[in-house]
């Protein structure tokens, strides 16, 4: 049941616009950053955090490790110009075999539930991923002129962490490398190899945070729990 985790942590936010990466806006403050790590800092089948973070960044997340005493990060490494870079960087310092969990450092409200059961289905399954039933009704448009309504209820919208067999992750890695593909997601790189992947329902309250918006609603999330 013991997992690590690559928490890709080196973006830039642009779209929060807050000027630098939105990982270090705090939520009572304390940074988005830290109550993500803190999830898994607080759980015991964590072995260790490989996190993927901006070269120019580097010593403010030293810094707040420290601060936070932060003990489970084993790799600090740096990030790449897409996401993707930024995850295969964390994947080539793993370096044992088992389970590897695929976390967006954007999205503190992961619960321990959700992991506990990516990492049981992706040892059965070899990649498991955390998705909720997309609420919206989704059409396809060639420009703002609809072409198709998609039935909703084959829809998924899918979150991380996703979790995977070691050797599943790297061979996605290196064969999306190999092929030039990059994808939105690590799911997407392990599809086309291919290879099988399963949803784990989540929770809706698991949000990446991505625009000023989002902050209101995280703030409302950490007051329901309070609660
Ligand atoms: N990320 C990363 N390396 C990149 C881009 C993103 O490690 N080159 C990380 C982000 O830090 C974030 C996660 O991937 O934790 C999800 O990305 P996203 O929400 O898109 O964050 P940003 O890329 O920072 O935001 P934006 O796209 O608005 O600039
Ligand atoms: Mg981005």
């Amino acid at each position: 049941m013991a997992y690590q985790v690559i928490l890709p942590a080196a973006g830039q936010g642009k779209r929060m616009g807050a000027g630098r990466n939105k990982l270090f806006l705090t939520l009572e403050n304390t940074p988005v950053l830290i109550h993500t790590l803190r999830v898994f800092e607080q759980d015991p089948e964590c072995a260790g955090i490989i996190l993927s973070i901006h070269k120019d960044d580097e010593e403010t997340f030293k810094g707040l490790l420290k601060e936070y005493h932060i003990q489970k990060v084993t790799d600090l490494v740096h990030g790449g110009k897409e996401r993707q870079d930024s995850v295969y960087n964390g994947v080539k310092a793993i370096r044992t075999d088992g389970i590897v969990l695929v976390h967006d450092a954007a999205r503190p409200f992961v619960t321990l539930d959700t992991i506990h059961q990516l990492v049981k289905a992706a040892e059965i399954d070899g990649a498991a991923i955390a998705g909720v039933p997309v609420k919206d009704t989704i059409k396809k448009a060639k420009g703002l002129l609809v072409t198709e309504t998609i039935e909703r209820s084959s829809l998924w919208a899918v979150q991380t962490p996703q979790a995977f067999l070691v050797s599943v992750l790297r061979k996605a890695h290196e064969k999306a490398t190999e092929d030039q593909f990059t994808g939105t997601d690590d799911s997407s790189l392990v599809e086309r190899l291919p290879h099988k992947v399963v949803i784990i329902e989540g929770d809706y309250d698991n949000i990446k945070l991505t625009t000023p918006e989002d902050i209101y609603f995280a703030e409302a999330i950490i007051k329901k729990r309070k609660s």
